[in-house]
């Protein structure tokens, strides 16, 4: 490997934009036992988050034209398909090709059963899902080689009534992880691992927290990883985990919705610029509701 993975590349992280139509709200989904109890505080979150901020995310990654967009998951508010479809829709409108742009399902992707849920947004989003070739078929986690950047997507959903907001990734995924990290195909690019849910102790609680975070970390601790993304706890955070060598630079996303004060609530990005396994430079950028634009945040 050599110019390939030596170029510079950037790398765009964005999550939990909710998307919400009123179309979600349809006898199907008020009929389901499962979301009543929650639909209280599933609605709130309508008045947290715009879709009008989302775009305005959107329009950074249009401007900067990344090399790839990470997606790491909630896109929805109800797991509706209309939700799904909406967001899916403004992805196409993006300079970016379906390889350039990773899409992660979170907790609020997977409120109906398992098989439909998978179905769905494997279904919608198949142009954003698959593993490279030699790295198997789409089965978490997806394996996406783009210059020096290697992404690896985890699925960390599991279906869960609300207020339950918890993940896991499952000792199969897990071992695919693993192997993956320590793929000699991976050796001199910068490994950027996706997921939903934290995986660092004490971020969140016993209602919404990675169920095997502690598993997700002994693999950490044995191969480590460039950089792990995750969003669901809609702000920004930043920490180290155990690897190897070296500490395993850990980054939450705010969401990239967020349309509401405090500041800590409105929308936030990552701008990452990365070559080979290095991380050159890193950036936040925040919504200004002033210009309706994304700046960056010094
Ligand atoms: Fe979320
Ligand atoms: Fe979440």
């Amino acid at each position: 490997m050599g110019p390939e993975t030596d170029r510079e590349a950037t790398l765009i992280h964005i999550s939990d934009v909710h998307i919400f139509s009123a179309r979600s709200l349809r006898l199907r989904f008020l009929l389901d036992k499962r979301l009543l109890g929650g639909l209280n505080a599933l609605l709130r979150r309508r008045y947290m988050h715009s879709f009008d901020v989302t775009l305005a995310a959107l329009d950074v990654v249009r401007r900067l034209r990344p090399d790839h967009l990470l997606v790491t998951g909630d896109i929805t508010t109800l797991g509706a398909e209309v939700e799904l479809r909406r967001f899916r829709s403004a992805l196409e409108a993006l300079p970016l090709s379906p390889e350039e742009i990773t899409v992660l399902p979170g907790n609020h992707d997977a409120y109906v059963p398992a098989v439909i849920w998978g179905r769905l947004f494997e279904r919608i989003f198949a142009p954003y899902l698959g593993s490279d070739p030699g790295f198997g078929p789409v089965e978490w986690p997806l394996v996406r080689l783009r210059g020096p950047l290697a992404i690896l997507g985890c699925s960390t959903a599991r279906p869960c009534p609300p207020p339950l907001a918890v993940g896991a990734l499952g000792p199969a995924q897990l071992a695919r992880l693993e192997a993956a990290l320590g793929d000699p195909r991976l050796e001199r690019r910068c490994r950027v691992v996706g997921l939903h849910h934290p995986p660092q102790p004490g971020t969140a609680r016993w209602h919404n927290g990675l169920s095997d975070a502690r598993a997700f970390r002994r693999v950490l601790a044995r191969q480590g990883a460039e950089l792990v993304l995750h969003g669901h706890l809609h702000r920004r955070l930043a920490t180290t985990l155990p690897g190897p060598i070296s500490p395993v630079e850990v980054r939450g996303v705010g969401s990239a919705s967020g349309s509401s004060l405090p500041s800590h609530r409105l929308g936030h990005l990552y701008v990452f610029r990365i070559r080979g396994r290095e991380v050159l430079s890193e950036e936040s950028w925040v919504y200004d509701p002033g210009s309706g634009e994304f700046h960056e945040s010094r």
